[in-house]
Parts: structure tokens; C-alpha cells; sequence
């Protein structure tokens, strides 16, 4: 039987407990019990997750970064230290993998993982193009029934995302029309940093550049506090997707986790005038869902940098909120930000008398700690809130209203192929090339 099976069936039925003291094998943590984890990307973000990791074993770090190394080191010092993360996924004792590396490598890093039969967690955004959430998220359910995938976008664990799905299935608004999200931050940026200095000898540049085409070193790239590093190289499109996978993951879960949807018939996009090297600030793009068994067909759109929705009602100035959704239905509105929400019924008839509030009772049970929750399933039923199916098909979504905004025309877009129906330019930008030596599925 391999470890990860064992992990799994102690977890379910206790088998394998005759082995050691019975008090050293009970509970979560027990020893027998913990998964061993590779950390790849081992600062910034991760360091939300070393506290998380400290109650596992983790056995490997990898970063292209040495100093960043030693200082994880500090934290997990039994773990052996990697720069290359292909040769990190070679360790034979790791069942589980979580990644905060770069977006340009997310979809590698997740996919080559699960190709290895290993669980994964891996940071927003899942992927850096419309190919890549597809090939994660067709791996993912080929392995469904064997790994446990979670996307992070840990304010889904928010319990006002359950409580704005209650009201929209519950019909608080009437029948659904439209769903919408939005995000303010504006991160100007004019092209690439040009070359400056060379790479410190404890920083493996050509690593970091992974599979995205060559760029000069800079040392802007690196200039940000940790866990907001990103803002410092997410806008480029060689290394991430601008708002659109930043904090456009995060408020679009808020949408997703409401309206069942699985992919858009058509996208459109506008904004600002395309630049060859930065992802648009101002951008809109708006998304055809098809009708499913509890709500008709439904428009759902993306706003980010300045450009927003209509407001339901003059008097909600919803530029008060940075980030946040509307959902339109026949009979009112929803608006929420993370925390919160505001029902506005609509006219006289929109009296509520249709609506039935859920009891205590029939509320959907809080998801609990959002990394746990993929540490239990890892252990367990492997069921968590934000798969690489569910976060894999947002992402995909977010990522082909950018190719809708480059094509400059409504794009037709068939989910169950993948393709664009009625733009061979819309197809090409659905893929991003690699540099000689990376593949994305191996
Ligand atoms: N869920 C959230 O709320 C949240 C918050 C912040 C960042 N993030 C995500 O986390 C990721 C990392 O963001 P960050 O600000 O920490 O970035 P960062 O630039 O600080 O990089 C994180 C770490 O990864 C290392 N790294 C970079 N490329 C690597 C590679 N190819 N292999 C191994 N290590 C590599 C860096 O040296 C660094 O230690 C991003 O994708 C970002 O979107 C998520």
C-alpha cells in the first residue's frame, strides 16, 4: 500500500492503528497521520500557510530564491531544499504539494504535481491562460476520486459567500438575470523593466523566468513586501494576468459560488488600449451563461480599474466599495462585498412574501479554515470548496474575457471543446508560448 493510501484509509477507518501507541495516533495531527508536503515558492505568500504546513511534515522547499530558502529553513528545517521545482516533484516521499510561485508557472507546477499523484494547493490564480486552466482542470478530473485540488482563494471560508448563495438559490431576488463583480485597484505600469544590475548570485533568475519568455533581470521585480511581491510583476502578461487573476479570482468567487455556472457561450471585452507588454487596468468584460435546472440563462460580467457596473438604485454609490458583486434578478438586487451584503427588493410586488428566510438549521454549515479544509481532504474525502474543476472553469472565464478584449469583437466560445467558434485570432491568444525545454503537461 503507498503512504498516501495508508494516510487515506487511517483517516476513513482507523486501519493500520495496531501499529503504534494508540496515544500517539489519535487525532488530526497524529504522526502517523500527517502528510509529507513540498512548499514550492517558500516566502511572501507561503508564509500564510507556514503555520498551516507546521502541523504536517514538510519534507521538501523549493524556491529560486536561496535566501528565501534559508529562511524557510528556519521554520521547517528537516525539509530538503530544491531551486528547480521539477526536480523538487522527483522526492519520493511527498504526497502533497503546495504551490506560491509565480502565476506563469502555477498551471506547470499544478499539473506536473497531479501527473505525480500528488495532492496540490495552489495560490490564485490557477493559470496564466485559457489552455492552461483547461489542461489543469482536465488532469484534476482525471484524477478525481484520488487528489485533493484547492485553488486559494481562502476568503471563500468568508461565511457571507454562503449567505449570499442562500439568498439568490432561495429566489430573494426573484428569478436571476445577471451577476456581476468588480475590483478597483489600479496598478499603471508602462512595459517591462529594462535591464538593471545583474541577478544576485543567490537568486536563480532564469528559474524564475520558468517557461515565460526571456526578460532582462531587474531588481524592481523584487522590490515588494512579502505577500505583495506580486503587485511588483503580476501586471505583465509574461508572468501574470493583471486584476483579471488577482483580485479578479477572489470577487469573482463571490459571483461563482452563487450562480452554478459552468463555461461562457460568448465573451466580450473592452477597455483601455491594448499594450503588447501590460495587462489592461481598466477593463470590462461580459460573459453569455447558459440556463441551468434552478435559474435561466444569465449575463455575467467582470469590471476592474475605474470601469464599474450600474448601480440597482442611484442612492447605493457602490464606488464606496472596492471590492465587491451585484446580482439582478426580477424582483431585486443583491449587493455584497466580502463581508456583507444589502438586499434591495425592487418594486411594490417585491413585497418578500415568496421568499422563505432558511432556519438556523438549514444554513449552509460554516467550510471552516479554508487550508484545512484541503489538509482534511487530503486525508479524506478529498472534497473541497474550490477545486481545480469549480476555481479551473472560473479562471478559464476570467482569462478568455482577456482574449475577447484583445480580439476587439464578441467571441463565441464552445466550453466543450475549448475553441472560439468565430475568431481564428481569438484561438491563437487562448495558448501562450513557452520557451524551448518547459511543457506544461508532463
Ligand atoms: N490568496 C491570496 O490572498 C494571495 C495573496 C498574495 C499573493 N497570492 C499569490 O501568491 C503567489 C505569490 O505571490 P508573492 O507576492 O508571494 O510573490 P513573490 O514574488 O514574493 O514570490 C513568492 C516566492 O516564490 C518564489 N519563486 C518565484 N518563482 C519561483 C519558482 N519558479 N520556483 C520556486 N519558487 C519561486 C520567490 O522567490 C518567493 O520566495 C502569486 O501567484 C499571488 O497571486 C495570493
Amino acid at each position: 500500500m503507498q503512504r498516501r493510501q495508508f494516510l487515506k484509509s487511517t483517516a476513513v477507518t482507523g486501519t493500520g492503528l495496531l501499529f503504534l501507541p494508540a496515544s500517539t495516533l489519535r487525532g488530526e495531527d497524529a504522526p502517523s497521520n500527517k502528510l509529507n508536503i513540498a512548499l514550492i515558492g517558500v516566502w511572501g505568500r507561503a508564509l500564510a500557510h507556514h503555520g498551516a504546513l507546521a502541523t504536517q511534515n514538510v519534507v521538501a522547499l523549493c524556491d529560486v530564491d536561496e535566501n528565501h530558502l534559508a529562511l524557510a529553513a528556519e521554520k521547517f528545517p528537516k525539509a530538503k531544499h530544491y531551486v528547480d521545482w521539477r526536480k523538487c516533484l522527483e522526492q519520493k516521499d511527498i504526497d502533497a504539494v503546495v504551490c506560491c510561485t509565480l502565476d506563469h508557472t502555477h498551471a506547470f507546477v499544478a499539473n506536473w504535481a497531479m501527473n505525480r499523484g500528488l495532492h496540490v494547493y495552489c495560490e490564485k490564480p490557477l493559470a496564466n491562460s485559457v489552455e492552461e486552466a483547461r489542461v489543469v482542470r482536465a488532469t484534476h478530473l482525471k484524477n478525481k476520486g484520488k487528489l485533493a485540488t484547492q485553488v486559494g482563494t481562502q476568503r471563500h471560508a468568508i461565511e457571507n459567500f454562503n449567505r449570499v448563495r442562500e439568498l439568490i438559490r432561495d429566489g430573494a431576488i426573484g428569478d436571476l438575470e445577471s451577476a456581476c463583480a468588480w475590483g478597483d485597484r489600479q496598478l499603471r505600469r508602462p512595459g517591462y523593466l529594462p535591464a538593471e544590475g545583474e541577478p544576485p548570485s543567490t537568486l536563480h533568475f532564469d528559474l524564475w523566468l520558468g517557461p515565460s519568455p526571456e526578460h532582462p533581470y531587474n531588481p524592481g521585480y523584487f522590490a515588494g513586501q512579502p505577500g505583495m511581491n506580486c503587485l511588483n510583476w503580476n501586471m505583465y502578461w509574461d508572468f501574470g494576468s493583471g486584476q483579471v487573476g488577482d483580485m479578479g479570482s477572489h470577487t469573482m468567487d463571490l459571483v461563482w459560488n452563487a450562480i452554478d455556472a459552468g463555461l461562457p457561450t460568448s465573451a466580450e471585452g473592452k477597455g483601455e488600449t491594448y499594450n503588447p507588454e501590460v495587462t489592461p487596468v481598466e477593463l470590462t468584460t461580459t460573459f453569455e451563461h447558459p440556463a441551468n435546472n434552478w435559474r435561466p440563462a444569465i449575463t455575467v460580467g467582470w469590471y476592474q480599474g475605474g470601469a464599474m457596473p450600474e448601480s440597482p438604485r442611484s442612492y447605493v454609490d457602490l464606488k464606496r466599495i472596492d471590492h465587491g458583486a451585484v446580482f439582478e434578478g426580477s424582483k431585486g438586487a443583491l449587493v455584497a462585498d466580502f463581508g456583507s451584503r444589502v438586499l434591495i427588493p425592487h418594486n411594490d410586488k417585491a413585497d418578500l412574501t415568496y421568499y422563505k428566510p432558511r432556519t438556523q438549521e438549514q444554513l449552509i454549515p460554516p467550510l471552516g479554515g479554508f487550508q484545512q479544509e484541503w489538509l482534511n481532504a487530503c486525508k479524506g474525502d478529498l472534497k473541497t470548496s474550490c477545486d481545480f474543476d469549480y476555481g479551473g472553469t472560473l479562471i478559464e472565464q476570467m482569462l478568455l474575457g482577456l482574449v475577447a478584449y484583445r480580439v476587439g469583437k464578441k467571441l463565441d466560445y464552445d466550453g466543450a471543446t475549448g475553441r472560439v467558434t468565430n475568431s481564428a485570432e481569438g484561438n491563437e491568444l487562448l495558448k501562450r508560448k513557452y520557451r524551448p525545454g518547459w511543457a506544461l503537461d508532463a
